[in-house]
């Protein structure tokens, strides 16, 4: 049921003691790690979808003080966290405990109904908000947030269709094609569902406002929008330092042991102890 961690090693290697928030705890993998391996972290755990925050308290029981569970969005860090923070770690994207559930309407593999939010409490399911889409805003959907070549022919047939559309398999079997254009097709849909790019930006944004000096921004993404976002937030910001000069990777045997962390690039920037001097990039971890 737990979703496995990403890149576990090399998120501990950037942290340090103190206050971290986990902005996307999951099933809390990394948090668990972080907990065991330092005794005098504190964890502030977010997650916006009560489920799996749910699963996350369950096995994080054994840190009781350690812990505070918060059900939100990242997006609003600054009103969840009320003091200043050593770290904050972004995970983003879903866990497999999301994505392997056929009922949340994820995944083209299964079938179920075309919900696509992480949060179910908030806002319309896909599947209601696809009838008041224009053709071109379809269109866009795909091309900005799928990448996808042939997003003016697939908006064409989605949009004729759509009321017609109840379900991932209804969908999956409207666009055909390829393992690969599903897979653009339905991440394009989730990006748009949960506004996921504007959420990181600001995300981004908001964790700046309360991190200490010296402390440090963790981001794991899995695709190029978001990296792009994040390479540009910490290359943009004179607050930042940036301590990954490229983004770091899974290795080959991690890979090997979970394929879902194979587009995983991890992105690390540490807040300037004072004064907006030269940009300086690190590889290492000073600790
Ligand atoms: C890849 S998973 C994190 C897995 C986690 N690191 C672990 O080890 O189990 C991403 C999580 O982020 C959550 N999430 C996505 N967008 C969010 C947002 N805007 N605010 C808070 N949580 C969010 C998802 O619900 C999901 O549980």
């Amino acid at each position: 049921m737990f979703h496995i961690p990403v890149l576990v090693d090399e998120v501990l290697s950037f942290v340090k003691n103190g206050i971290w928030v986990d902005t996307t705890l999951g099933t809390g993998g990394h948090t668990e790690a972080i907990l065991t391996r330092f005794d005098k972290v504190f964890v502030y755990g977010i997650d916006r979808d009560i489920e799996s925050l749910e699963i996350a308290k369950t096995r994080l029981k054994r840190f009781k003080g350690k812990i505070k569970f918060i059900c939100g969005d990242f997006r609003n860090l600054k009103a969840l966290i009320s003091e200043p923070v050593c770290g904050v770690l972004f995970d983003i994207g879903l866990s497999s405990f999301q994505l392997d559930d056929a009922e949340r309407g994820f995944s083209y593999r299964l079938d179920g109904p075309l919900d696509m939010r992480v949060n179910r409490t908030n806002g319309l399911p896909l599947q209601r908000r696809l009838r008041h889409l224009t053709r071109a805003q379809i269109e866009n959907i795909l091309r900005d947030y799928g990448e996808e070549r042939r997003a003016r022919g697939i908006a064409k047939k989605i949009y004729n269709s759509r009321d017609k559309i109840e379900t991932t398999a209804d969908l999956r079997d409207l666009v055909g094609g390829d393992s690969r254009t599903l897979s653009r097709v339905f991440q394009a849909f989730r990006i748009f569902t949960n506004d996921e790019l504007e959420n990181l930006r600001e995300g981004l944004h908001t964790a700046l406002s309360i991190l200490k000096k010296k402390g440090r921004i963790i981001v794991i993404s899995y695709h190029s929008l978001e990296d792009r976002i994040v390479k540009q937030f910490f290359k943009e910001n004179s607050h930042l330092v940036v301590l990954t000069k490229k983004p770091i990777r899974p290795s080959e045997e991690e890979i090997a042991s979970n394929p879902r962390a194979r587009s995983a690039k991890m992105r690390v920037a540490e807040a300037r102890e004072g004064g907006r001097g030269k940009r300086e990039e690190r590889m290492t971890n000073d600790q």
